[in-house]
């Protein structure tokens, strides 16, 4: 018999397809957020799957039906789900590491090239059909070589940034919670705290997830140590870092350039950032290809039905 599961999202046709094929799933267009609504939605299910958009906080643990025996989310972050609530029900919890690894990496290259070489301004003058032609002192940038990437979380999307950083010849260093053995540094620097690594970085990426300890992490007080030419990239989310602060940085010269997919609030990001020209935006499309859309279907299906047949999945929160 296939696992009663509702999926609390829209997902790409053919993932939904997989999802259909191996479990018996159904999928909301809407999440309800009320006791009636929430209780008819999952009415008979085994199992929900969530998604950032998507609270899995006390209120909802509180009133999950009996029948829901296991919590999946489609990401890695876990910011979301209140863990604790899910102990409390006695409800495992898979998410999807390693599959958007790639992904995600990717995307911060694009994030970190498109600060350091001014693609908004650029996009912006060729669309405005302004342009003039060629011309040696439009639109200067700097470029990636022999310059230095810091980067805060050396989890397996901080290794998979820096591997890529270091094929455009950027030297790599990282304030992470614990030291890396060497086999998986690949050389980069160690710094032990964060203000020791933020005044040698040429550009530094957010990579580490939101926690209590990284909440906040960049405000006016680290932006201060860094170099007015660097650029900050963040791929985590928007809550490391203090818009107030940084959005004043970019304003006054104090930092080269922002490259952000992640915003505090999403959708309804901080408007300033859309005034400033040294800021690249990207909708939080971090992990959107594909491969990695299907690859954490497949993460989600495999720990579910492995949790729900008495097994201990590798995606098993611990
Ligand atoms: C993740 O997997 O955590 C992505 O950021 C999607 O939210």
């Amino acid at each position: 018999m296939r696992l009663p599961v509702v999926v609390g999202f829209r997902l790409p046709e053919p993932v939904e397809r997989e999802f259909q094929a191996r479990l018996d799933a159904r999928f909301l267009d809407v999440f309800p957020r009320d006791e009636g609504g929430l209780k008819a939605a999952l009415d008979g299910a085994a199992a929900l799957v969530v998604t950032p958009p998507i609270k899995a906080d006390a209120w909802l643990f509180e009133h999950l039906p009996d029948s829901i025996k296991a919590i999946a989310t489609y990401s890695v972050g876990l910011d979301h789900v209140d863990l604790a609530a899910a102990r409390r029900r006695g409800l495992p919890v898979v998410h999807t590491p390693d599959v958007l690894t790639d992904a995600v990496a990717e995307t911060a290259m694009l994030l970190l090239l498109s600060a350091m070489r001014r693609a908004t301004e650029s996009i912006v003058l060729i669309r405005s059909r302004q342009w003039q032609g060629w011309n040696p002192r439009q639109i200067i940038g700097q470029g990636l070589d022999g310059k230095t990437l810091g980067i805060l979380g050396m989890g397996r999307i901080g290794r998979g940034i820096a591997a890529r950083a270091r094929a455009f010849g950027m030297a790599i260093a990282y304030s992470n919670r614990h030291r890396l053995p060497p086999t998986l540094d690949n050389g980069a620097t160690f710094h032990d705290t964060p203000e020791t690594l933020l005044p040698i970085c040429d550009a530094l990426v957010l990579a580490c997830p939101l926690t209590p300890e990284t909440r906040g992490f960049l405000n006016a007080r680290r932006i201060a140590l860094m170099k007015p030419s660097a650029a900050v990239v963040n791929i985590a989310r928007g809550d490391v870092i203090v818009d107030d602060d940084l959005i004043a940085a970019l304003a006054e010269g104090r930092l080269f350039a922002a490259g952000l997919d992640v915003f505090a609030g999403e959708p309804r990001i901080d408007a300033r950032y859309f005034d400033l020209p040294n800021v690249f935006m990207l909708p939080h499309i971090g992990s959107s290809t594909i491969e990695t859309r299907l690859a954490m279907g497949r993460a989600v299906i495999d720990g579910l039905i492995a949790v729900l047949s008495g097994s201990r999945p590798p995606n098993l929160v611990a």
